[in-house]
């Protein structure tokens, strides 16, 4: 009796020294409940939000998300708003509303939900945030100068030849095959030989560790941020998920180090030439991604882990957004068949009868192929939601104030993304 005495006076004494947070912690969330009742969204029941009424697999989830867009796009409603369990997220479904956000030089920290890939991309680019981010994305701009991409549109090509020779066995009967990893395996060469200068193989060597962990971290990824209560670590292990993922996190990591060591010692033994076309000054302006980076590191300015989680991010957000990209034009060809001889006969102009290797200067002719490339984009984006997680309050328009502490998030149902890219 006496020691539930003391307990019940420890805990008062607690709450009296404490309760100054305690009632602005209460008032923050009073204000944050009443400011997301202003936006329209299916609803919630307390504890759980709307994450009991969610659909388990991603088709149906996805399904279920575009029938409330369409709904509330209907009505005029700009926003929308869904509490995930206790978190709320606002989903931005007109284009107007999302200036605010990716105009802002202050709303740049990433949503909760890619704390799971923060294991796996550290805080690179894209889960940094602040000066991190800022002082990142000026040191890694010059990778993307045009000279440098250019000097890897030979990569790309013999990757796509590649691509084609495995796929022709298929054009010769009317049997129905899956693309997508084949086009997956394409992407994941290109970008590990463009942004670490490593080749895997992966369109030969299907089952190469790192082709199988890569494809094993996306799945896991996703399913994490789809399922709010595998949030909670007990959960997570418990289901037999986050011993997997930890196991997989360490292959793909410990692959990426190797590389980067490997490619470390022979940048210093054997400093890379680089491309002399092109009106940039400054030497190291020109490096591509990894010996930017590991010239950086010579300044004593990088880790090598800083190094490992702009080569895991890069290598991540580098093939699977692609692919993606690239699946889907091949399936909006191959449903307009009108189109798709268009884009033949473009080609063809170009190339005629020859085999000879693709050039930036092709690239420039392909402008039709271009066009069918960007509307496939907008009608099935590779990255169809990102967030962010709002640290003050911010009007997106005079209609809509969205309150700090809460989940702001993009639907790309009708606008390309490329303003994220340096
Ligand atoms: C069709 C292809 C692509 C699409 C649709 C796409 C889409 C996106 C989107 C929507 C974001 C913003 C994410 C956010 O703010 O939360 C993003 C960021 C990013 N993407 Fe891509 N991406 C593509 C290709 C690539 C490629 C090829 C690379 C690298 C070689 C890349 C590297 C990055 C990086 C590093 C970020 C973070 C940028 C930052 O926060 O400053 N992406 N991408």
């Amino acid at each position: 009796m006496a020691s539930i005495l003391w307990i019940g006076l420890a805990a008062l004494g607690l709450f009296i020294f404490y309760w100054k947070s305690i009632y602005e912690a209460l008032c923050e969330r009073h204000r944050l409940i009443k400011a997301m009742a202003k936006i329209p969204g299916p609803p919630a029941i307390p504890i759980l939000g709307v994450t009991w009424m969610l659909k388990w697999k991603v088709e149906g989830l996805v399904d279920q998300l575009f029938e409330w867009f369409s709904i509330y796009t209907n009505e005029g409603v700009g926003a929308i708003n869904l509490w995930l369990g206790p978190q709320p997220m606002v989903i931005v479904i007109n284009a107007e509303y999302i200036k605010a956000v990716l105009e802002s030089n202050t709303l740049i920290s990433k949503g909760k939900e890619y704390s799971i890939i923060e294991r796996w991309l550290g805080t690179g680019l894209l889960t940094s945030t602040g000066d991190k981010w800022r002082n990142r994305r000026k040191m890694l701009t010059p990778a993307f100068h045009f000279n440098i991409l250019n000097s890897f549109v030979f990569s790309h090509d013999k990757e796509a030849q590649i691509f084609v020779n495995t796929i022709e066995k298929f054009s010769d009967n009317d049997k129905i095959f899956d693309i997508f990893p084949f086009v997956k395996r394409c992407a994941l060469d290109i970008i590990c030989e463009t942004s670490m200068g490593t080749k895997i193989n992966a369109q030969i060597n299907y089952d190469h560790p790192y082709v199988m962990a890569v494809q094993r971290m996306n799945e896991l990824s996703f399913l994490y941020t789809r399922m709010p209560w595998m949030w909670l670590k007990p959960i997570w292990y418990a289901s037999g998920y986050g011993n997997e993922y930890d196991h997989t996190l360490k292959l793909v990591t410990d692959f990426t180090r190797k590389v980067i060591e490997e490619r470390g010692r022979e940048f210093r033994q054997n400093p890379p030439q680089h491309p002399t076309n092109g009106s940039i000054e400054g030497t190291k302006k020109r490096y591509a991604f990894l010996d930017l980076l590991l010239s950086v590191q010579d300044e004593g300015k990088l880790t090598t882990e800083d190094i490992r989680e702009e080569v895991d991010t890069f290598m991540f957000e580098g093939h699977d957004t692609t692919s993606s990209g690239m699946g889907w034009t091949l399936w909006t060809l191959a449903h307009h068949p009108e189109i798709q001889e268009k884009v033949i006969q473009e080609i063809d102009a170009v190339f005629g009868d020859s085999n000879r290797p693709c050039t930036p200067d092709d690239l420039k002719e392909l402008k039709y192929l271009e066009n069918c490339i960007k509307e496939s984009l907008r009608l099935f984006p590779p990255v169809p939601l990102f967030t962010r997680r709002v640290e003050e309050d911010v009007e997106c328009e005079p209609t809509l104030a969205v309150a700090k502490r809460s989940i702001l998030s993009n639907c790309a149902m009708r606008f390309t993304t490329a303003s994220a890219h340096p």
